[in-house]
């Protein structure tokens, strides 16, 4: 453990792909630190891989934002100040729950999770894409990645899953943009969070009166959840399987132009692609400002004692780099075996929906850098802009040609 408390979350990156220096330093040093949070609490910084997969799989760490320090201020922050203005979390957002409350959903939710749903939204899944190509080779070059493809494919990939229909789903991607971002404030989240709830409510009524093969019709169907949990639940899903796969396939796409080594192995052969999308997840670890858990009672990790109502804030980025786990982990290499990384997060909350992004990236790189085989950026790598201020690492524009 370093001697001396870390003053604050470093989130300035020096390089863009790589996390910030101040960070891997802490980590050289060990896996776990004090921190002093935005608040004055002081609690932990995990930099480690081992530190960080003992803390989320511990059951005496909670995930109920009550319990919680933010890091850093902003958006983090907000849920204090929201449930300072009297907003309730709604019941069935699970991810912030602890069992057994999170066992009974994400055990509902998982069955509907299935195989055979997964498989179904697969031609949906190629058939969203290559609309998005035709859309973008349509209009010509240049093109901005973000807005042309990377966020239309996992936006309408999860209104198939929920069965939102086509034409709802701008407000989504635009509510959601809000809640992620660093500088909303309390009031704008909430708005925000109005909008979509009372859109969802309706779909519901919807579903309701005319089932289809969907997940919220499933869900219904099951007859465990109220509407007040169906909407929690689908707002979610939304939230967290909407910009997260929306950041990995264009901060991917930028990283495989600027590597054109690696972007050969990516193209070179179909077989390969598996393992590049585990090595692309694991390399950018894009939820780069946490997850964070506080501690419900005295636990030892790694040696040291957190005590009971400290804030632990798992750096993903660097224990996904840890060299005791990934040797040579700084360098990205698509044909490294990169299973075991903690990219969706680990233990009772790791992501719900990692297979579907995993089946979303599959066929979105391949199909992209198919499509387009003189794909570029079209302006220098430094001129794009950094999504550093954002809970969801990645890029705000990637202007591409070919
Ligand atoms: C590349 C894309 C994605 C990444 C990197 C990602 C990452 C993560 C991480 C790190 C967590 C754990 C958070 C924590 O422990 O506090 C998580 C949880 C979750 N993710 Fe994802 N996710 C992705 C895509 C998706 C998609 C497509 C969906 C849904 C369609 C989804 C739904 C969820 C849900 C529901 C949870 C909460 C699970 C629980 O609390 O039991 N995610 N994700």
């Amino acid at each position: 453990m370093s001697d001396l408390t870390v003053p604050a979350l470093p989130t300035v990156r020096e390089r863009p792909l790589d996390p910030p220096d101040e960070v891997t330093r802490l980590r050289q040093q060990g896996g776990m630190h004090r921190m002093t949070y935005a608040d004055g609490h002081a609690g932990w910084l995990v930099t480690g891989y081992s530190a960080a997969r003992a803390v989320l799989a511990d059951p005496r760490f909670s995930n109920r934002p009550e319990n919680m320090h933010p890091p850093i201020p902003g958006r983090l922050a907000a849920g204090k100040e929201l449930r300072e203005r009297g907003f309730q979390p709604p019941p069935g957002f699970f991810l912030r729950t602890d069992p057994p409350e999170h066992t009974r959903y994400r055990k509902l939710l998982t069955g509907q999770f299935t195989v055979r749903r997964m498989k179904l939204l697969e031609p949906r899944i190629e058939e969203i894409t290559a609309s998005a190509l035709d859309a973008m080779e349509a209009a010509g070059p240049p093109a901005d990645l973000v807005q042309d493809f990377a966020l239309p494919i996992p936006s309408l990939v999860i209104c198939e899953l929920l069965g939102v229909p086509y034409e709802d789903r701008a407000r989504f991607q635009d509510d959601s943009k809000i809640l992620v971002n660093l500088e909303t404030g309390a009031e704008e989240a909430i708005a925000a969070i109005g909008r979509v709830f009372a859109y969802l409510y309706d779909l519901i009524k919807r579903k309701r009166e005319h089932p289809a093969d969907d997940l919220i019709s499933g869900l219904i169907e099951g007859g465990e959840l109220k509407d007040d949990e169906l909407a929690g639940v689908s707002f979610l899903l939304l939230v967290a399987g909407h910009e997260t796969t929306a950041n990995m396939l264009a901060l991917g796409t930028y990283t495989l132009l600027t590597n054109p080594g690696q972007l050969a192995v990516m193209r070179g052969d179909p077989g390969a692609v598996e393992n590049a999308v585990e090595e692309l997840l694991r390399y950018l670890t894009i939820v780069h400002l946490g997850p964070i858990r506080t501690a419900t009672e005295d636990v030892e990790i790694d040696g040291h004692l957190v005590r009971a109502g400290e804030s632990v804030t798992l750096h993903l980025p660097a224990a996904n780099r840890d060299p005791d786990r990934f040797p040579g982990g700084d360098t990205l290499d698509l044909t490294r075996p990169a299973g075991g990384h903690l990219s969706f997060g680990h233990g009772i909350h790791q992501c719900l929906g990692q297979q579907l992004a995993r089946v979303e990236m599959r066929i979105a790189y391949p199909a992209l850098l198919r499509r387009l085989p003189g794909l570029r950026l079209a302006v220098p790598p430094e001129e794009v802009p950094m999504r550093s201020d954002m809970s969801i690492y990645g890029v705000h524009r990637l202007p591409v040609t070919w």
